[in-house]
């Protein structure tokens, strides 16, 4: 198949990449470079199935004389932790209508990424696609990013009901692994690992007790593989997550990392913020996904625990100390 992988530098984007083309698949790769590296794509410059676009896909003109069977729609602002709320609001919903309106135009199936962000603060565990999404209020501009995702889920299915555009839905439980946002950008592991080698204190929002899953990133690729493959994935909604078990508190998740790092015997360094000191900021207490419908169309089953994953990312994101 032709896949056009939008956001093909960030994390997620670079590693399917590479995965779609050692299955012999044709990959046309578009990023602007805001949140996405060149070295994440290095492995795959110069195979001969790759083609990268740099440019920005809120201009519609980028996707002009690109053609592909499926359009994986990875690029995205995220939670307004660096940029300003209006920027994701904004920019999420220009890429996605010129994805949209190329996918119409030239009969392409759609691949959102959505997130398990859009349950919110849904307090019944674990959340099926069919769950209630539950947002705080829109004062408070974490939800932005939440917002940005469910509007977009809708746009692509009322777009799917007027124009018979095929989509998939992928909402995305905490993914890491090599070639992740070494910043807040991509979550609270890239962070904790940094500190744990550098024997510096690990920063806790709150009092650590929120949890969530984490999915190591080979499992978040090969179900996207699936759903790129096999046409099951015609028009569902499907969580993307971990094992079963793979709950975990953010407190833990420091403390198991730092073991990783410094030694089963090491003492870690943890500082409690207050929620408060965030200003108007909420957090969500617990995110588990319910992951039934992925494994069942596909017969598929994550294969990374927690432990095995984060050696690997601790492994890979040591060359980057300094
Ligand atoms: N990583 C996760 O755990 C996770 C969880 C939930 C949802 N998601 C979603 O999955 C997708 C991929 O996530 P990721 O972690 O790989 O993110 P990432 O930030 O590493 O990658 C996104 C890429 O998109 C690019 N991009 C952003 N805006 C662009 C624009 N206007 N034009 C061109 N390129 C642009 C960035 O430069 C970046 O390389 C995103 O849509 C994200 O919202 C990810």
């Amino acid at each position: 198949m032709k896949i056009l992988i939008t956001g093909v530098a960030g994390f997620i984007g670079s590693n399917l990449a590479k995965k779609l083309l050692d299955r012999e698949h044709t990959v046309i790769g578009m990023d602007n470079l805001n949140y996405g590296f060149l070295r994440n794509i290095d492995p795959i410059k110069d195979h001969p199935n790759f083609q990268f676009i740099m440019g920005d896909i809120a201009n519609p003109l980028i996707l002009k004389d690109v053609k592909a069977d499926i359009i994986v729609h990875l690029a995205s602002q995220k939670i307004p932790r660096y940029t300003n709320a209006l920027r994701t609001l904004e920019e999420n919903y220009l890429m996605l209508r010129n994805v949209v309106h190329k996918c119409i135009m030239d009969g392409s199936k759609i691949l959102f990424a959505s997130t398990s962000d859009v349950y919110g603060k849904n307090p019944n565990i674990p959340f099926a696609e069919t769950s209630d999404l539950v947002m705080g209020p829109t004062t408070v501009k974490r939800w932005a990013y939440a917002l940005s995702k469910m509007y977009g889920e809708q746009y692509i299915i009322a777009n799917h009901d007027e124009y018979d555009m095929k989509y998939t839905i992928t909402r995305f439980f905490g993914s890491y692994g090599p070639h992740q946002n070494l910043t807040w950008w991509g979550g609270p592991q890239s962070v904790f690992i940094e500190k744990a080698f550098k024997n510096e204190t690990i920063d806790i929002h709150g009092d650590g007790s929120q949890t969530r899953t984490f999915t190591f990133v080979d499992d978040t690729v090969m179900a996207l593989v699936h759903c790129i493959e096999n046409n099951k994935s015609d028009n569902e909604i499907f969580n993307t997550g971990p094992k079963s078990d793979a709950e975990i508190s953010i407190k833990d998740l420091a403390i198991l990392i730092w073991k990783l790092v410094n030694g089963p015997n090491s003492e870690p360094k943890l500082n409690y913020i207050p929620y408060s000191t965030f200003g108007n900021y909420e957090d969500v207490m617990r995110r588990v996904p319910d992951i039934t419908k992925l494994c069942n169309t596909f017969n598929f089953q994550p294969q990374w625990d927690l432990e095995a994953g984060l050696k690997v990312t601790i492994d890979w994101q040591k060359q980057f100390l300094v």
